[in-house]
């Protein structure tokens, strides 16, 4: 009997409203993606937080638990030095957590990633067109391909780039054609630099792209911008474009200068032969 009043009593104040408990305005971590390109990479997820906060925590099938952007009131997460191995697998856990915390001890509610492996998925950017070169009979042309750089760095601190962690699963593709047509081709390479026959006299152009031949997926990258050779086919040997620019930039802003001066010097000496006619005028008068 009094166990049953007892039970009474207890369903009764359950009906009472429960005082905000911490985790009824959590809301959990949704849309998880990886984005990431040229290793650099962040994690991101939704919504935006009202009243809590999120924590990261990644580990690797090789690598175990570490946090990162502890407590932040935003939606996405660089995690790119957490993630350096790069043929590890790892996972990402997103707490949902209000603050002031109300109990240490047990471990705020989360949601899981999508495994990511680096070397797999990282999406490989643009890679650079470094210099290009026709030879002297003007019947083949070559290209140099500059590796995108990664955010991962050498013991000396230079980045290292997409070759130096890809080294032989890394070819590039260049895609030519007549500046005067349309027709393209294309010709790849395990290395950096592709060599093409062109047509004596004939201006080209053309875009290159990377890709990585162990992958199922993502395989290729973003495209290179499209570099077309000048008039006559000029050779830019190991300039870029944009050296030319400056100066031809250079040598208008000198010519410019020497013309301003001179007009000056001309002025200035006009002035002061004037002024000493002037000042010589009432003695002649006299
Ligand atoms: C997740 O994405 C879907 C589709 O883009 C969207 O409808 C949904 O609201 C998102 N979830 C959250 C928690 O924002
Ligand atoms: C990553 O795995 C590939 C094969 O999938 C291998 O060729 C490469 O050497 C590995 N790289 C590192 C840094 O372990």
């Amino acid at each position: 009997m009094a166990l049953w009043l007892l039970l009474l009593v207890a369903s009764c104040f359950s009906w009472l409203p429960q005082p905000a408990s911490g985790t009824s305005s959590l809301t959990l971590a949704a849309n998880i993606t990886w984005s990431s390109i040229n290793f650099k990479t962040i994690l991101e997820w939704q919504p935006k937080p009202v009243g809590y906060v999120y924590t990261v925590s990644i580990a690797g099938k090789k690598a175990n638990w570490k946090k990162k952007c502890f407590q932040i009131e935003g939606t996405e997460c660089d995690v790119t030095d957490l993630v350096q191995d790069v043929n590890d697998t790892y996972t990402a856990h997103i707490f949902s957590e209000v603050l002031p915390a109300e109990d240490e001890v047990e471990e705020p509610p989360f949601s899981i990633s999508q495994p990511f492996t680096p070397y797999k998925q990282t999406v490989i950017g643009k890679p650079g067109l470094q210099s290009f070169q026709y030879n002297k009979d003007h019947t083949t042309l070559q290209v140099v391909i500059e590796d995108p750089s990664t955010p991962y760095k050498h013991p000396s601190g230079s980045l290292k780039n997409i070759r130096e962690i890809f080294k032989d699963d890394l070819k590039y593709t260049l895609y030519y054609w007549r500046a005067s047509s349309t027709g393209k081709k294309q010709e790849s390479t395990n290395t950096n630099e592709i060599e093409i026959r062109v047509d004596k006299g004939e201006n080209y152009c053309f875009y290159a792209q990377a890709t990585i031949p162990s992958r199922k997926e993502l395989r290729n990258s973003q495209e290179s911008q499209i570099v077309c050779t000048g008039p006559g086919g000029n050779n830019f040997n190991d300039y870029g474009i944009g050296v030319f620019i400056a100066v031809g930039i250079a040598i208008v802003v000198i010519i410019v200068l020497i013309v301003a001066l001179s007009v000056t010097l001309y002025k200035c000496r006009k002035l002061k032969t004037e002024e000493k006619a002037k000042e010589s005028k009432p003695l002649n008068n006299v």
